[in-house]
């Protein structure tokens, strides 16, 4: 039985105990909005972005990927139109000093930190990360790190494009960092100042893009229901003419719903030509594509699909945390991840010390033979070392006992359901195998 769901505050508890996530440079006093993931954190992450590319590789859409730098040339920021529209509008309570986006208090009333009403203006403020290239400061040398991954795509577009002989319609897509200098960084991973991102930009004729803008939001929510989002904490929200960046013609967010409140997780954007048609115009490099049924050339509609893997990750972790109560009356926490989403797969638990042998073989058995992590766990009661693996989500467990010896089983138990059956030890492979197909 469900005792509690999870807080913002038991979830960042975990993250840190557990070692998923840690507060960049933490022995410094950390660095604001700026996060390393630790070893299971990273095993989390590797397998939502594998689910990821899983989910673009496997369609019949013709879908190719790239990895693009970091910083690009001011100019190529000036034709995205980040540097004359990236900012956003900020404000400052005279009183406590604390500073906010403008557009997330309200400014008729007091200060929610301090309760007094003194407010600054509102400026704008820009959030692309501004640097210089070389030994010289000169203007000419200016870069910014990316503030989104899309661009290194539109900048690409035609090498892509001719170097591997594609034809309208096709997507690009790109698993990489994004940086912004958030006003107010908060949440934990929600709204951070690093980030990464995967995007898909899909190219397509002006005329069908309407019907694969709904073709793409059908397959985005599909993706969420396969590495087990609960259909009811998402929902599509198509944005108002005015909250619509400046490069779309119509935008759909995919929320999840948090305990902060329903969040934007994806962007699904129709953004036109507007992008090529600025970088040809910006760059005077023509990136129109000949249509040969018409014998004109034209330049290609754009359908986005645009995650932060970390805010994913955030509400995977929403999704799957639970207290519960245990039959034998304490509470457990526990981390229902999908199989494929799950960082560890399995954990080998020997029972007593007399069989750390033994269950280190098989052990290193179905780590060398299936190539996926594993963990081998000697300390505390096996009582301790299964709550252990219910915190990380790990899905089963695979004890060696004092009859394995004699029978050649080992006790499987379930994560989920903590029923435990008896296997024999060569079908062990196999039963993980099946169970992550699922
Ligand atoms: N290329 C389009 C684009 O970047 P966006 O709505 O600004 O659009 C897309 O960002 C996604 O990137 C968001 O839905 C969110 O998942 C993630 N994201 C954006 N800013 C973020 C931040 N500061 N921290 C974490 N994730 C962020």
């Amino acid at each position: 039985m469900t005792v509690s769901t999870a807080t913002l505050e038991s979830i960042v508890a975990l993250c840190k105990r557990r070692g998923f996530v840690f507060q960049s440079a933490e022995i410094y006093g950390g660095l604001n909005g700026v996060y390393d993931f630790g070893p299971l954190g990273l095993l989390l992450k590797n397998n939502i972005q594998n689910a990821w590319i899983h989910s673009l590789a496997t369609t019949d859409y013709s879908i190719t990927f790239i990895d693009g730098a970091l910083l690009g040339p001011e100019m190529m920021w000036k034709a995205s139109g980040h540097i004359d529209h990236f900012h956003d509008p900020m404000v400052d309570c005279q009183n406590c000093k604390h500073r906010f986006r403008a557009d997330h208090v309200d400014i008729n009333k007091p200060c929610p930190d301090c309760g007094i009403q003194k407010w600054t203006l509102v400026r704008q403020f820009h959030l692309m990360f501004k640097t210089d290239i070389g030994a010289v400061a000169e203007q000419a040398n200016v870069a910014y790190l990316r503030p989104e991954t899309a661009q290194s795509i539109f900048v690409n577009f035609k090498n892509v494009m001719t170097t591997n002989r594609l034809k309208i319609p096709f997507g690009i897509a790109q698993i990489g960092k994004a940086f912004r200098n958030e006003i107010t960084p908060r949440q934990f991973l929600f709204r951070v100042r690093e980030f990464e991102q995967m995007e898909i930009e899909w190219f397509c004729k002006p005329d069908q893009a309407m019907e694969f803008f709904q073709a793409w939001v059908d397959h985005r929510l599909a993706f969420y229901r396969t590495i087990g989002i609960n259909p009811e904490r998402i929902r599509t929200r198509p944005h108002t003419p005015d909250e619509r960046a400046h490069y779309s013609t119509c935008c759909t967010d995919i929320e999840y719903e948090f305990p902060f409140g329903w969040k934007e997780l994806e962007g699904i954007a129709h953004r036109s030509d507007y992008d090529l048609s600025q970088h040809s115009q910006h760059s005077g490099k023509d990136l129109s594509v000949f249509d040969d049924a018409t014998k004109t050339s034209y330049l290609p509609n754009v359908i986005e699909c645009s995650v932060g893997t970390g805010r994913l990750f955030l509400a995977l972790l929403f999704n799957a945390y639970k207290e519960e109560q245990t039959p034998e009356g304490d509470v457990r926490t526990v981390l229902n991840f999908a199989p494929s989403i799950a960082p560890i797969k399995a954990a080998f638990l020997p029972l007593t010390k007399q069989q750390n042998d033994a269950t280190e073989r098989i052990y290193r058995d179905i780590k060398k033979n299936l190539g996926i992590a594993v963990e081998f766990d000697v300390s505390g009661s096996i009582g301790k070392r299964y709550r252990r693996q219910d915190e990380i989500g790990t899905p089963v467990c695979f004890t060696y006992d004092f009859e394995s010896e004699v029978d050649h089983c080992v006790t499987v138990r379930n994560r989920d359901s903590m029923q435990q059956e008896r296997i024999s030890i060569d079908k062990i492979a196999q039963y993980i195998t099946d169970f992550l197909k699922d």
